[in-house]
């Protein structure tokens, strides 16, 4: 008989409560919700939260509390949102040093208890978390996955559709490279139902709105003082969904670059399609002279803070 999928959140925090319940509604599997044995209440406590939400909405996910990694054991997906969330006035490579540090352990005991599993990453600075991630855990790079591009196209097309006072259901907008203050998003292609933004929006107002992306996080933590989780939340389940429903989705995320787009030995937010075997293919798609080279500025930033994060 197939069993049901498990999916482990490491981080009970805001990202993880949000996730375990989207995971729940979605009936993706049962949910494992894990954090450090500090805050083992927080983690039962959420988790018994969701599970009577599920009695109420009529749902049967398991969703479990833990400190334990042996509750992890043998998960299908694990998303890591360990680590500490940025404050107002904080880039997310400020967060490297301390984050680090918990990714290692983290990664450690993924690679010795959930050794199968589809592993996305959230945790920031992302694409050297996610770098880490494969390093420590030595799995293939079509199981070591960085969530950033589905959250920071989401962002783009909220603007994009505001802006041009459409339904955001009709925007297509996508957001490539390193997941800081130099992403790219990629004007070529957005488009709504299918026309070029270019020819809808004045260039202005696009640059406004390309910036505002690139600030989109930023914005939010400036506000609330700390990080978003409704929208990080259902980035990384839609690419959770797309691997075990094998839906072979063709999303932006941060992947490992062995020689695409001529970079080698880096994480960095490109096209790819995730189904069934996990990250299938990467996709590579033509680029103006204008995106290159923001593109290769990206790079450039994220493989610095890659060599930082080795030296720590
Ligand atoms: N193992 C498991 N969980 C850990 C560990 C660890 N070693 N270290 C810290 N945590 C937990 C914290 O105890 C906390 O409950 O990770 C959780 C993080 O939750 P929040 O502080 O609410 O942060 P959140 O908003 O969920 O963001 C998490 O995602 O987007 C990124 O920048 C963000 O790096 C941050 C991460």
């Amino acid at each position: 008989m197939p069993r049901r999928k498990k999916i482990a959140l490491i981080g009970a925090g805001n990202i993880g409560g949000e996730l375990a319940a989207l995971a729940a509604r979605d009936e993706l599997g049962d949910v494992v919700l894990f954090d450090i044995p500090d805050k083992l209440g927080l983690a039962q406590g959420k988790a018994l939260d969701l599970e009577q939400n599920g009695a109420v909405l009529g749902h049967d996910a398991g969703i479990k509390g833990t400190a334990s990694w042996d509750d992890c054991a043998g998960a299908d997906v694990v998303i890591v949102t360990a680590g500490v969330p940025r404050k107002p006035g904080m880039s997310r490579d400020d967060l490297l040093g301390i984050n680090l540090k918990i990714i290692r352990g983290v990664a450690e005991n993924i690679k010795a208890k959930c050794k199968d599993a589809f592993v996305i990453v959230i945790s920031n600075p992302l694409d050297a978390m996610v770098y880490e991630m494969k390093k420590v855990t030595g799995f293939p790079r079509e199981r070591v996955v960085g969530m950033a591009g589905v959250l920071d196209a989401g962002r783009f097309q909220l603007f994009l559709a505001r802006e041009a006072g459409v339904s955001v259901k009709d925007v297509r907008a996508m957001v490539l490279g390193g997941h800081g203050d130099t992403m790219v998003p990629v004007l070529s292609y957005c488009t709504i139902d299918g026309v070029p933004v270019r020819q809808l929006i004045a260039a202005d107002k696009l640059q406004a709105i390309a910036d505002r992306t690139r600030n989109g996080g930023g914005e939010i933590v400036k506000l609330m003082g700390t990080s978003a989780y409704y929208a990080p939340a259902s980035a990384a389940i839609q690419m959770a969904r797309a691997f075990l429903r094998d839906e072979k989705r063709l999303l932006p995320a941060a992947a490992y670059l062995d020689g695409e787009y001529g970079y080698k030995d880096l994480y960095m937010g490109v096209p790819v399609v995730i189904g069934g075997a996990g990250v299938e293919r990467i996709v590579t798609i033509e680029l103006s002279a204008d995106e290159r080279g923001m593109l290769d500025r990206s790079a450039a930033a994220v493989r610095e803070l890659i060599d930082a994060g080795k030296k720590l």
